[in-house]
Formats: C-alpha cells, sequence, structure tokens
C-alpha cells in the first residue's frame, strides 16, 4: 500500500480501516468487535434521535519519536466518559473496557498512525448513545459504546503556535449555570453550533463564552479551555459549567513544574487586559495562543465595544508548557508522569 501524506491535513474525518464497538443491552457488556462496517444500524425510537442520550471524549494516539504509539491519559478520558454517562443516567464502559476498545481501534488502523516528522496524530473519538426503543421522556437503558479514528493535523490548519482572533459571546450562551456544561454531552455542542459557526464566518478562530448567570466571568472557548498567564501565574477559571479538560489538567501539574504559580479561581471579563499571554487548550488544539479578543454586544453586530490585545507571536511561558506537553506526548521528553498508554503493533 502506498504511503499516506499526513502532513497537509487539518482537524478532520478521514476514511481508515475499522471502527470498534460494543453493545450494552439487557444489563450486559458485549465484548468489543472490531468492524470495517462504519454505519449503525439503529431503531427509529431509539433515544439518541429524540431526547440526545449522547456523550463522547476526544484523545490522541501519537507516533513517538522512538517509533513507539502511546496514547495521552486515556483513563482521564474513560473517568470523563464515566461521569457524563452518570449525568446521563445511562451505562458506561469499565476505565479498563473503554482503554481496551481505544487500543484495538489504534491496532486495527496502525498505518493510519501518523509518522513522527508528519507532526499529525491519531485522533480518537469514542461515543457512547443510547439505542432502545423509547417514546417517553427518560434515560437509554441499552447503549452503544464505539470508538472511531481519524489521522488529523492541526485544529484551525494554521501553523503551530500562530496567534489567532476570538470573540465573545454575548448573545449565545453554551452551558447554564446548573446545568451541563461540565460534562462532555452532544446536546452542550448542539447549543453552541449557530454562535460558533457564526463566529467563524465572522474570522474569528474561537469564541469565548461567559457564566450564563451574569455575563461577568470567563468560561472557556467554543472547543477547548482558557488559560492566561500574568505575574508568573497560570490563571484558568473555576466554574462547574466548564468541561474539565485533561489538557488544561496536565499543563497546570507542566506549569508548576516550571516554577509558574496555578490559580483556578473566577476570572471577571475586566481582567483579560491584565494577562500577559492568553491562550486556549484542549486536546484537538493543544495550545492556540490569542492575540485578540474582541467584546461585542452581539455576535451579529458591527459594533465592537473594547478589545483586549496580547503579543502577535506565542508568548514564552506558553511556548514552553506547549513543548513540554508535546514533548510528552511524542516521546522526545520523559513521561516524568507516567501519562502515556503504549500500544503495541498487532500481529
Ligand atoms: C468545550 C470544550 N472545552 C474543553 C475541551 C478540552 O478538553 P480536553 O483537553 O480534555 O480535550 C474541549 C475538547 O475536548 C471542548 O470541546
Amino acid at each position: 500500500m502506498a504511503e499516506i501524506d499526513f502532513s497537509k491535513r487539518s482537524f478532520n474525518y478521514y476514511p481508515t480501516n475499522a471502527i470498534v464497538v460494543a453493545k450494552f443491552v439487557d444489563g450486559k457488556w458485549s465484548r468489543p468487535e472490531v468492524t470495517g462496517d462504519f454505519n449503525f444500524s439503529l431503531h427509529c425510537f431509539a433515544g439518541i434521535f429524540h431526547y440526545a442520550p449522547s456523550c463522547f471524549e476526544g484523545l490522541k494516539a501519537y507516533r513517538g519519536a522512538d517509533g513507539r504509539v502511546r496514547m495521552f491519559r486515556p483513563d482521564e478520558n474513560a473517568k470523563r466518559m464515566e461521569s457524563s454517562a452518570r449525568y446521563l443516567d445511562m451505562a458506561y464502559p469499565s476505565e479498563e473496557l473503554f482503554i481496551e476498545a481505544c487500543t484495538l481501534a489504534v491496532q486495527a488502523n496502525w498505518e493510519h498512525v501518523p509518522s513522527f516528522e508528519s507532526g499529525a496524530t491519531l485522533y480518537l473519538r469514542p461515543i457512547l448513545i443510547g439505542i432502545n426503543p423509547q417514546l417517553g421522556i427518560n434515560s437509554s437503558k441499552d447503549v452503544l459504546f464505539a470508538v472511531m479514528v481519524s489521522a488529523v493535523g492541526t485544529y484551525s490548519g494554521a501553523k503551530i503556535l500562530v496567534p489567532g482572533t476570538a470573540v465573545m459571546s454575548r448573545n449565545y450562551d453554551r452551558a447554564a449555570t446548573f446545568g451541563s456544561g461540565g460534562y462532555k454531552l452532544g446536546a452542550n455542542y448542539a447549543q453552541s453550533l449557530h454562535a460558533y459557526n457564526l463566529a467563524h464566518k465572522l474570522g474569528y478562530r474561537e469564541l469565548l463564552f461567559l457564566d450564563t448567570a451574569t455575563h461577568t466571568r470567563v468560561e472557556e472557548f467554543g472547543s477547548s479551555n482558557f488559560f492566561g498567564i500574568k505575574d508568573g501565574c497560570y490563571i484558568t477559571p473555576d466554574s462547574p459549567s466548564v468541561l474539565p479538560s485533561i489538557t488544561n489538567k496536565s499543563l497546570r501539574r507542566i506549569a508548576e513544574e516550571f516554577g509558574l504559580k496555578v490559580e483556578r479561581r473566577a476570572i471577571p471579563v475586566e481582567e483579560l487586559g491584565s494577562f500577559e499571554e492568553v491562550n486556549s487548550c484542549g486536546t484537538a488544539v493543544v495550545i492556540t495562543p490569542i492575540c485578540r479578543i474582541d467584546d461585542k454586544p452581539a455576535l451579529e453586530s458591527d459594533t465592537v465595544t473594547r478589545q483586549f490585545r496580547y503579543p502577535e507571536v506565542c508568548g514564552k511561558y506558553s511556548e514552553k508548557l506547549y513543548h513540554r506537553l508535546v514533548g510528552i506526548q511524542r516521546g522526545i521528553e520523559e513521561d516524568t508522569y507516567g501519562w502515556c498508554v503504549f500500544v503495541n503493533e498487532p500481529n
């Protein structure tokens, strides 16, 4: 088979060999199965088509400088899927089943794990959806768990660490104060899609959501968490309606390693004026520096009330954090935390 050129990939769906599927039906999990059939056959009354019993995850597998393939913190994704499923009152795969399915998915698509040199990665998308036929509003008792993969490049198509712009979302909210924002539910993304599309049409790379109750505090971006640096401090919002990002969690640990103080606390919008470096962070975006945040009364409005500006090049702390994190993921730096889970080449 001809070698695949991964170097020009963006964050998109690209065909692969197979997916992995397991079902929880009548109170029992089936064994995970590798299949080349990419279509699910579902009953039209399955809960997923009505009440959105759906949660998912995102993680990556990397081919390291040493040629070995590793997944980054899949145990954390398993735990977050459990918490999302618990919120939906659905069954969830054990950590063991979750990691086994991810491992099988990587092995079944081995030649799609990009080369180290390409800089691309294999993105894993585990999903969990309610499938039993139902009509009344209640949680699904049967679920389908699948792990799909796609070999991807950078999220925005831009070069790494090249800053982009963001706009604040004042007339669209992502997640209610006492809602589901802290879980990775499909429903949260449905809620943000329209505003996200608008921001992109206006040429912004990111959309910054504020707290729903008061619109006075920074929450997170449409696809990632927020962190800022000032006075030797790594600062990120502490809010139950922000998705607990595994990248952010890892960066907080690395920030401490670099001697930065770490603060998780409310960030008033006004404080945006005092940050030296601002970034979005997540599995897909890794660390993406932000050079400007526009504050508008509404996304559709031509008026920009104020602008927060940051350097046009990636800040020095953000760059250091990026290289340490990606270094661990790509096997260039020692994984002193034991975050990576190796995947053996299939026989
Ligand atoms: C809304 C949102 N916040 C944050 C993140 C980052 O989370 P993680 O670092 O676990 O990928 C993501 C991406 O998964 C996201 O979609």
